[in-house]
């Protein structure tokens, strides 16, 4: 099997090294100067264990296939549609993303479509170079075919996966483990506004509970944080990386690159879609999302809004709903 992976940032690169690392046949994806660091330096993975530089094939775009090809899908959400184009609609696709929207876009065009949980703290750092946080392993990942089941590529790919520095698991409902992850990722933007302020957790609880209240509504089964962490709590933890300093999440870090855009759309604003269509208020989210797009848009740096600033947003919004 050759593993194509779209998108070699923090999640991306990591996986991808980590399979080449298993003795896999891997070709990076990127674009513009990580392209050009990668083709001519290769790929340096600093874990918190240690940096190795890893000499694996890359490519700007769409190569000539193979049989038997997969690619994995690493790119933010909102750049699913762009980074797919041009490459064969009868490849499998493996979604290793945060958000639930990817694999229902993809599975327009691919009819083999697989959903990754991804747990893994990482960071792009610089063109060519990535950090991976998790310890002893760099991350946990629950792959299943979208929407449902496990069938055999999902067992081989999981096999693969867990070849070297990763925990990877073969789960049949893996849109419940995703929307579970969703629920969790709706601080991103919390952080990525207002840094991890005192009180934040505030505001990350009543999205949280906003997001529960509509999955509900909607019928939508997702695992419990609980229940998330029963399950990584004992495998991977969060370590110090050395010379790196690990700002924030992947939202966080759209912004501190100042790259014009941020996934809200697709963690926040799934919660604002999903009340939407069930006809259940979601002021928290919507603030969250349409701020974290402003800063994203603006280019403002992360935590460069006041706590208080925020609280009164989301306050004004919650206000007028219930007028
Ligand atoms: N980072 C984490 O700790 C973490 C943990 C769990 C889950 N996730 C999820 O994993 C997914 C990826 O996040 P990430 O943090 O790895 O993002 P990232 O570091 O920004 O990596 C995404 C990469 O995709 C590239 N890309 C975008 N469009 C492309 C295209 N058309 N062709 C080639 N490359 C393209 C980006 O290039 P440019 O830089 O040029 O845009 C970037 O290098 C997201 O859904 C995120 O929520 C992240």
């Amino acid at each position: 099997m050759r593993y194509i992976v779209i998108g070699a940032g923090a999640v991306g690169g990591t996986i991808g090294a980590r399979l080449h690392q298993g003795g896999h046949d891997v070709l990076l994806v990127a674009r513009g100067a990580h392209y050009d660091a990668l083709k001519s330096d290769g790929l340096r993975l600093i874990t918190p264990e240690t940096t190795e530089t890893l000499d694996i094939p890359a490519a700007d775009g769409p190569v000539p296939a193979r049989d038997d090809d997969v690619l994995i899908l690493a790119t933010k959400s909102q750049d699913t549609i762009a980074a797919l184009a041009g490459w064969p609609e009868d490849l499998p696709v493996v979604c290793a993303q945060n958000g639930v929207a990817n694999e229902r876009m993809v599975l327009r065009r691919f009819s083999r479509v697989y959903g990754v949980c991804v747990w893994l703290p990482a960071q792009h750092l610089e063109p060519g170079v990535v950090a991976a946080h998790g310890h002893p392993y760099s991350g946990m990942l629950q792959v299943g075919r979208y929407p449902q089941g496990v069938d055999d590529l999902a067992e081989e790919i999981v096999t693969d996966l867990g070849k070297r520095g990763l925990v990877a698991r073969a789960v049949p409902d893996v849109m419940r483990w995703k929307h579970g992850k969703l629920i969790g990722n709706l601080a991103n933007a919390v952080e990525a506004l207002v840094g991890r302020a005192d009180g934040m957790a505030t505001v990350v609880e009543r999205a949280r509970a906003e997001a529960m209240t509509v999955l509900d509504r909607a019928g939508i089964a997702y695992n419990t944080p609980e229940e998330e962490f029963q399950v990584r709590g004992h495998q991977v933890d969060v370590r110090p990386v050395e010379g790196v300093s690990r700002g924030g999440g992947s939202s966080w870090q759209s912004l501190a690159r100042a790259s014009g855009s941020i996934e809200a759309d697709y963690l926040n604003g799934e919660i604002v879609l999903l009340g939407r269509l069930h006809g259940v208020p979601t002021p928290v989210n919507e603030v969250l999302r349409r701020e974290a797009n402003r800063h994203a848009r603006e280019q403002l740096p992360p935590a460069s809004m006041p706590l208080e600033t925020l609280v009164a947003l989301i306050d004004e919004r919650c206000a007028a709903e219930s007028r």
